[in-house]
């Protein structure tokens, strides 16, 4: 595992952990007191839930943390019967040191409501003995009673900033070639995602480059799709469509991603009115079709076709 880079660049410590700063303030407090309450841990993917339960748990036990420690995910098919199984055999015998031991799990919400209230009877039951924490996407879909048992921290999207600055650090212990430019770039194309940003960075390879990066995104650059509209819009219909394969092809991008991609393009062109919005009525008509499920090469090319139209005139 060590060689998945969001494994081995994974922060040990809460004082490591990038952003989150009010919570990691709080879940600090609860170390020093050497307690903590049940817990949820509430937000978007790759912004540090698991991180932080796992880097509470190193806070608090140091050492023998992992035999304090059980994780189990929500997901799992084989459902709450399990949990109820793993966490019985886990919390029966009392943590080493005389405190208690957690009990982390993961995507909570794809339990269904019976499961869920099955589970807070597990964890009344097991009360003194363990303290839950539960991660979650959706705070809205855990039943209130587990959500009045526990203190609810709700994490927000790592800023581009921090993304940066946590890629710059493994940058330097990866030794990889890149500039500031790429890694602006990166953080972009992962909305805050950090577990994303992580796996674009070492998707793109030693030798960085703008196309490597947005390969590695499944994306493709801003300019291409720019390219292709404006040989369109001069008129050049079968290079457009060359341009379009390519796309589609080469770089595997879904019609979805590419409309929208081509209705941002159009709308930051500078173009007179009597153009533009012809335009975007037919980029929004291919949008429509293509939401029904039409067949996207076809879409897309009738588009470029009627782009070209557009432009003649
Ligand atoms: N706040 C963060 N600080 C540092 N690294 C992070 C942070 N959030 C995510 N990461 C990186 O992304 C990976 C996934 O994070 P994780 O905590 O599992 O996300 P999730 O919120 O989906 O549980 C981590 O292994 C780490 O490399
Ligand atoms: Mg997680």
């Amino acid at each position: 595992m060590e060689d998945v880079w969001t494994e081995k660049y994974r922060p040990k410590i809460l004082d490591d952990i990038y952003g989150q700063i009010f919570i990691k303030d709080r879940l600090k407090f609860f170390v020093s007191k050497g307690n903590i309450p049940h817990c949820i841990f509430s937000g978007p993917a790759g912004v540090g839930k698991s991180t932080c339960a796992l880097a509470l748990a190193r806070d608090i036990f140091g050492e023998t943390w992992q035999s304090n420690f059980l994780e189990l995910n929500g997901s799992d098919e084989r459902g709450i019967e399990t949990i109820r199984v793993k966490v019985k055999d886990f919390a029966r015998t009392r943590s080493l040191d005389g405190k208690f031991k957690i009990i982390f799990l993961d995507e909570a919400d794809a339990l269904t409501r019976d499961a869920q209230h099955a589970l807070r009877r597990i964890m009344e039951k097991y009360s003194r003995t363990a303290r839950f924490i539960f991660s979650c996407n959706y705070l809205n879909r855990i039943i209130s009673p587990i959500q009045s048992r526990t203190a609810v921290f709700r994490f927000k999207i790592i800023n581009d900033d921090e993304i940066v600055s946590k890629l710059q650090t493994i940058v330097k212990a990866e030794t990889i070639k890149t500039d500031e430019k790429s890694l602006d770039i990166i953080a972009k194309l992962s909305n805050g995602d950090l577990r994303k940003a992580v796996n674009i960075l070492q998707t793109a390879g030693e030798n960085i480059s703008k196309e490597s990066i947005y390969n590695a995104a499944g994306s493709v650059e801003p300019e291409y799709v720019k390219k292709m509209v404006t040989t369109a819009l001069a008129g050049d219909f079968n290079k457009a469509r060359t341009d379009l394969n390519k796309i589609l092809m080469d770089y595997g991008i879904s019609g979805d991603d590419i409309i929208k991609q081509i209705h941002e393009s159009v709308f930051s062109m500078e173009l007179s009115n009597e153009k533009k919005l012809p335009l975007l009525e037919k980029i929004g008509e291919c949008e429509f079709r293509l939401i029904e499920g039409s067949n996207p090469r076809i879409q897309l090319e009738s588009l470029l076709a009627q782009i070209s139209m557009i432009g003649k005139k």
